[in-house]
């Protein structure tokens, strides 16, 4: 008979799958996602640079700016073969998924020839705007908060997503994007992004902070149903779980 820690790792994929399910039914996808875009709307009247990159209260310009070319540098310049798969950067076309205050889209369009980038806030997108004037290459688009039918019906080369699927408390909602993705993306493209990993702690289903936790099998799961190879994973278990998702043939 299981005791203990042993129970408790044995019941806990039912009680996750009971999470999923009140949260599925406690509210529709557009529910969801209506709280999210009032949510990060307020929070980006209130402190926008702040509550996306929580490190500081008050970044400078320089700083938060800054803070956007590491994280290109450490998890796009690292993995220039899986990202570009011989092509040249300036000639790629790419999506970013939550964009924010364009902290990462400003580095991206440096690196890349063409980048679209949404977010579900229209404060946020406001900011980044007027951040990003001289980026003749980058367009930027407020979205609904669950799909991508504001962005042309382009092919792109790679698409990517950071600090953002961590915020989401609904798996149908993330489930969403990753279809999304595979809609725009050319086959064999890449989906890079990062989910929260530590399964240990429930989101809430009014949660808009606190997003659906991933396990490795529930990744994987979803890589399978939306079209993708779960080629490569990292920081299963921790706050940022990356997934490298290549479009199948
Ligand atoms: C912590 S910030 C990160 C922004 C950007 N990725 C960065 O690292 O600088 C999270 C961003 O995700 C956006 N977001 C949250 N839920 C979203 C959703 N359902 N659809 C699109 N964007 C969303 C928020 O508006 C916010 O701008």
């Amino acid at each position: 008979m299981l005791t203990g820690n042993a129970l408790k790792a044995a019941l806990r994929p039912l009680y996750r799958g009971l999470c999923r399910a009140y949260t599925n039914a406690r509210f529709t996808p557009s529910q969801h996602a209506e709280r999210m875009k009032s949510a990060w709307n307020q929070r980006a009247r209130e402190n926008a640079w702040h509550f996306i990159a929580t490190g500081k209260t008050d970044w400078s310009e320089e700083e938060f700016f800054a803070s956007g070319e590491r994280t290109v540098s450490e998890h796009i310049l690292t993995d220039i073969e899986n990202i570009c798969q011989g092509k040249s950067p300036d000639r790629m076309r790419v999506l970013e998924i939550g964009s924010g205050a364009g902290r990462i889209t400003r580095a991206l369009a440096r690196t890349f020839g063409e980048v679209h980038a949404v977010d579900v806030s229209g404060e946020m997108v406001r900011r980044a705007r007027a951040s990003l004037r001289d980026c003749l290459n980058v367009h930027l688009y407020e979205n609904n908060g669950m799909d991508l039918s504001v962005i042309p019906e382009l092919p792109f080369d790679f698409a990517f997503s950071y600090l953002v699927f961590q915020h989401i408390p609904s798996y149908a909602v993330i489930e969403g994007y990753v279809r999304e993705a595979g809609r725009l993306l050319r086959p064999g493209g890449l989906f890079k992004f990062q989910v929260r990993g530590n399964t240990a702690d429930e989101s809430k289903a009014d949660d808009t902070w606190v997003g659906f936790a991933f396990s490795d099998e529930c990744a994987r799961a979803m890589a399978g149903e939306c079209g993708f190879e779960a080629r490569y994973q990292a920081g299963a278990g921790s706050q940022d779980f990356w997934l490298w998702f290549f479009k199948k043939q």
